[in-house]
């Protein structure tokens, strides 16, 4: 990869962008254990891997100083009442931050530091939310039909914890409910 400035262009309407490096598509099978509802997990996996989201990276070298770019693309659908999400991560340095831009679509970004406070954040076009170092971060997909579509930046050193999620999960969940869209304390928190 040269070290020049480059440029790219996120044409609408798919906004798939004009140049990325890698394509990563993240499958149902990817999010063992992160759904409440077990029996419906089950059940929609028995039927097919659901594509649940892809995203769009940039490749620079993963060190300090440099900057990684892409888009997350999480699609809609439900798994029992829960809306479709990323897996979510630490950062694997935990004091690197992120910042998203939402581009299209409605959705949240679950949050929570390792000293257990939580904020979960509503996402829509224009909406740029900034993820401090420490934070864990997730973004689900609440429309019934449209993709939520974010830009993203973070340090090049950070890294990916995902271990720690997989085991505990995230504190928040975001449901489907008759009443509308929910947050709800996650039941099944650091039970594994
Ligand atoms: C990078 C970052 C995003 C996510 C993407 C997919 O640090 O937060 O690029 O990687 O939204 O989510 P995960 O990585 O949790 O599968
Ligand atoms: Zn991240």
């Amino acid at each position: 990869m040269p070290d020049l400035p480059f440029t790219f262009t996120l044409p609408t309407p798919e906004l798939i962008p004009s140049h990325y490096d890698n394509h990563i598509q993240r499958r149902l099978s990817a999010l063992k254990g992160q759904f409440l509802d077990e029996k419906a997990y089950a059940e929609m996996l028995g039927r097919e891997d659901t594509l649940l989201y892809e995203v769009y990276e940039i490749t620079r070298p993963q060190a300090a100083g440099e900057l990684l770019t892409g888009l997350s693309v999480v699609h809609p659908g439900k798994v029992g009442g829960e809306f479709f999400m990323t897996k979510g991560h630490f950062h694997a340095v935990l004091e690197t931050a992120e910042v998203y831009l939402c581009l299209k679509g409605e959705g949240f970004m679950v949050m929570e530091n390792p000293e257990g406070e939580c904020v979960v954040e509503r996402l829509a076009p224009g909406k740029v939310l900034y993820v401090p170092p420490r934070w864990a971060h997730r973004s689900v997909c609440t429309s019934r039909q449209e993709d939520l579509v974010t830009f993203f930046i973070y340090p090049g050193n950070s890294g990916h914890d995902y271990g720690t999620i997989e085991q505990q999960g995230f504190r928040k969940l975001v449901m489907d409910s008759p009443a509308g869209i929910v947050i709800v304390d996650n039941p099944r928190w650091n039970k594994k």
